[in-house]
This record gives C-alpha cells, sequence and structure tokens, in this order.
C-alpha cells in the first residue's frame, strides 16, 4: 500500500506536447499552492541538456496558463533533467544517481504507450521503482487483451495502490460536481431512475480538429480518445448507485458495477464519423478508416436503469467546444393535451462553463388561459479563477497517493469489453462536413425527437402550443 507522499516526481515525455500543454502548467501551479516541494526530474531523448528544458518550460508557460514569475523560479530550482534513450540502462543508472536518497518517487509516463513496458522494466531493473509509484497516460492500452498485457507488466513491478491511470475527466470538478449534484440534494434520487427519467444524452463537441496531433489521433480515434475513458466516467457517475462509504475504493466499485450492467455495444447502436478534409491532416493516413466523431446508443441492465437509453456522443470539428448532459423525463399524464407539453429535462454543462439547469413548463405571462411556455430554472457559475485545472488535481493526488481520481484495473478492463468487439468490426465511417453535427446516418442512434444540441441550450425555448 502505497501512503508516503512521493519525495521526487519523473516525468518520462519531458520533451512532449502533453509536457509542454498541460504539464508545466500544473506543476507550477503545485509550486504555487505550495502542494510541490520535491524534486522534478524530466526525462527524455532529444540530445538536450536542462538549461534546454528550463527553456521550453518557460515556452509551455508564456503559452499556456501564463507565467508566474516567482513560483516558475522555484519550480526551475526543483527541475532536473536526463537524456537518454529508454531501451538503454545507462538512462536509467543516470536516473537512479539522480533520484539520490527519494524513498518515494512518482514515474509519470508521459510517452507513448509502446514504451510503457520498456520503461516500467528498466526501472526494476535499475532499482528506480524501489518504494515508487507509477502514473499512466492514457490510453490505457489498444484493446482488452493490450490492456491486460498492460496491467500485467505493471503488476509485476508496482502494486495495485501503487499504480495511477490517468483520465484527466476525474480531476474536472465539474465531472465530481455530478456526485455532489445526485447525492448531497435529496430531491434528485426521487427522480433519478428510469421510472421518470426517459433518456440520456452525453454530448462532447469539440469546435476544432486535431490540432498537430494527427500521428497520435489516427491510431486511436473517438473512440479510445475520449469514449471509452472519458464519457465512460461521466456516464458512471450518472449512472451510479450512492456508495457506502467515501473511500476510493466504495465509490469505484461503484462506478464498475455500471459498467458491469452494459452489454458490448452492438454494430447497429454506433456510428462513427470523419470530419472531411481529415485525411490531409499531417500525420494521417491517406486512406484513413479512423473516426472523429462517434455516436452510441446503451443500456445499463440495472434496477434503476434498465430500458431507459443512453445516448453518447462525441466528435472534433464540430459546431462548438461544449460537453453537456441532457436528461429528458416522461411526460407527466396530464389532462393538459399533450402537444402543449414539452418533457422537463436536467441540463449539466460541464464545460466550458459550468451549468445545473432544470427545464419545466409553466403559465405563459403574456397570454391567458392555459398557455404554457417552457422555461429553464438555472444554477451556474464559471469556473473560480483560482480553480485547479485537471491535471494539476490529478498530479497532486498522485503524489499524496490518493487514488480516488484515478482508473482501477477492472473498470479499464470493463469499458473496453464493452467498446471492444464494435472496434474490431470496422464498421463504416461516414464522411461529414466540418462545423456540422457528424454524418446524417447518426440518425439511426438518435433519441426519437432528435438531439439536443448544446449551442441551443441557452436560448430559450419557443413557447409550447396553447393548451386552451
Ligand atoms: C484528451 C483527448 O484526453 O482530452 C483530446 O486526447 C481531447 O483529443 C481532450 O481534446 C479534451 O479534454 P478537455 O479537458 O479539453 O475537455
Amino acid at each position: 500500500m502505497t501512503t508516503c507522499p512521493a519525495d521526487a516526481l519523473i516525468f518520462f515525455g519531458a520533451t512532449g506536447d502533453l509536457a509542454y500543454k498541460k504539464i508545466f502548467p500544473a506543476l507550477q501551479a503545485m509550486v504555487k499552492r505550495g502542494h510541490l516541494d520535491a524534486p522534478v526530474i524530466g526525462v527524455a531523448k532529444a540530445g538536450w541538456n536542462l538549461d534546454q528544458l528550463r527553456a521550453r518550460a518557460k515556452d509551455s508557460l508564456e503559452k499556456h496558463g501564463g507565467l508566474d514569475p516567482e513560483a516558475f523560479e522555484k519550480l526551475m530550482g526543483l527541475l532536473r533533467y536526463v537524456d537518454g534513450d529508454y531501451q538503454a540502462p545507462e538512462t536509467f543508472v543516470a536516473l537512479r544517481k539522480e533520484l539520490k536518497d527519494a524513498h518515494c518517487p512518482a514515474h509519470y509516463l508521459a510517452i507513448p504507450p509502446v514504451l510503457f513496458e520498456t520503461v516500467v522494466k528498466q526501472l526494476a531493473q535499475s532499482n528506480c521503482a524501489n518504494g515508487a509509484r507509477v502514473i499512466v497516460e492514457k490510453p490505457f492500452g489498444h484493446d482488452l487483451a493490450s490492456a491486460q498485457e498492460l496491467n500485467q507488466v505493471l503488476l509485476s513491478v508496482f502494486d495495485e495502490s501503487a499504480i495511477f491511470r490517468i483520465d484527466h475527466y476525474l480531476g474536472k470538478r465539474p465531472v465530481n460536481n455530478l456526485l455532489a449534484f445526485r447525492f448531497a440534494n435529496t430531491f434528485v434520487e426521487a427522480f433519478w431512475n428510469r421510472t421518470y427519467i426517459k433518456s440520456v444524452e452525453i454530448t462532447m463537441a469539440e469546435e476544432f480538429g486535431v490540432q498537430g496531433r494527427g500521428a497520435f489521433y489516427d491510431n486511436v480515434g473517438a473512440i479510445r480518445d475520449v469514449v471509452q475513458n472519458h464519457l465512460f466516467q461521466v456516464l458512471s457517475n450518472l449512472a451510479m448507485e450512492p456508495p457506502v462509504r467515501l473511500d476510493s475504493d466504495s465509490v469505484r466499485d461503484e462506478k464498475v458495477k455500471v459498467l458491469k450492467a452494459i452489454s458490448p455495444i452492438e454494430e447497429a447502436n454506433l456510428v462513427r464519423g470523419q470530419f472531411r478534409g481529415y485525411c490531409k491532416e499531417p500525420g494521417v493516413a491517406k486512406n484513413s478508416q479512423t473516426e472523429t466523431f462517434a455516436a452510441l446508443k446503451l443500456e445499463i441492465s440495472s434496477w434503476r436503469w434498465k430500458g431507459v437509453p443512453f445516448y453518447i456522443r462525441a466528435g472534433k470539428s464540430l459546431p462548438i467546444t461544449c460537453t453537456e448532459i441532457f436528461a429528458k423525463f416522461h411526460k407527466p399524464p396530464t389532462a393538459i393535451p399533450d402537444r402543449a407539453l414539452r418533457e422537463n429535462y436536467v441540463r449539466l454543462r460541464l464545460g466550458p462553463e459550468v451549468t445545473i439547469a432544470m427545464g419545466m413548463m409553466s403559465l405563459a405571462a403574456d397570454a391567458e388561459g392555459m398557455s404554457l411556455r417552457a422555461g429553464e430554472m438555472v444554477a451556474s457559475h464559471s469556473p473560480h479563477p483560482d480553480e485547479m485545472d485537471a491535471y494539476e488535481r490529478v498530479l497532486g493526488a498522485a503524489m499524496v497517493g490518493d487514488s480516488s481520481l484515478f482508473a482501477r484495473e477492472d473498470y479499464v478492463e470493463e469499458a473496453w469489453r464493452i467498446v471492444e468487439p464494435v472496434l474490431k468490426q470496422n464498421t463504416p465511417v461516414y464522411q461529414y462536413e466540418p462545423n456540422t453535427w457528424g454524418p446524417g446516418e447518426v440518425d439511426r442512434v438518435s433519441p426519437p425527437e432528435g438531439w439536443h444540441n448544446p449551442e441551443s441550450a441557452t436560448e430559450e425555448f419557443a413557447p409550447a402550443e396553447q393548451a386552451a
């Protein structure tokens, strides 16, 4: 069991894209908050020296989040660098030397998954793994078999409690806020089930394309990149039963149960799309069949959710950037004519801003009789300016040995079990125009009344038809 706070942070892939965009900003923020005071050792094969890494860190911060002179100076004082090939034992001899008397180091593998096994074995052989923990970037494996293989490699060196599988959505406050919404409000439990909820939609839309990450993305695609991990975490938070205790394993037990109640996705319940122009992106195969858009329908066969369709949709080059949940209620068994009613709903926007909204009917103010209008009751806030970024939160948690914000082995394997069969079927990939909501074929896995598109969410609903 790993409980000691880490006394060194080693990050492999120090000169890479993730370090540049996410890790340096997170490290500076941790230093600023007084959460990081241990040596930070970057490792990469770039032929660089420490000064070059420092210059890269400076550039990273200037472009991503801003440089804080005091915290930056302190971070530079903690930063070390080991340059070398991950295959070469000398790299790890140099790392061992740089670790000095650290007895609880945290090794963060911000490198392509193909290198995980090599690095883990080298860490063990060089005694760098003694008392250590390992933080592994997603995607965790490429399918069920490779995830199981990777787990075996990690477990041959580290205890499960010392393995931290990153899914940065678990570090997002709005994602955790779903649990507060459900379990800190008495009234929610009364309707959050199959008796009242008709369907649930989860949309993760991104306005941008692959942003220079074509070589990575083309091997992955939308399902592996964000559905199997980020959106299944959102789904688990929405669908899980109240945990009996709040420790990380009790919470993770409940999440695994959600996935266990989902059958593998069938071909008929998935539509894959690719935005026009994707194959011209650098690093992308000219005839690529990788999906940049996926929409799917699944069911959770649990006491709470059986019969309620869950629709999940994620894509690049869509009309806006927004992640939103839209849970629709059945209409009430009222004498008011059906045509005058719109379904009530809960709208939970996870980003870019945070919104909890409930859609409901009331009498229209500007008409007589039973003229109804649909309106929203909104509880919303912008993120606090000082709020932690997801990467800062997950790295901070890994440093203190808190597993709550990380995916457990059984969870990751269950998630692969659900998506893997359909991934292997090579279902068709339909083209869609950038800046649209995906290919027309998506209708096949759409709610009967069509998807709720987040861009229209803040607009007031048109008045419903007059009832009497
Ligand atoms: C990453 C994916 O894990 O999450 C990216 O690899 C995606 O493709 C990103 O854009 C989205 O994260 P966020 O925090 O911007 O919602």
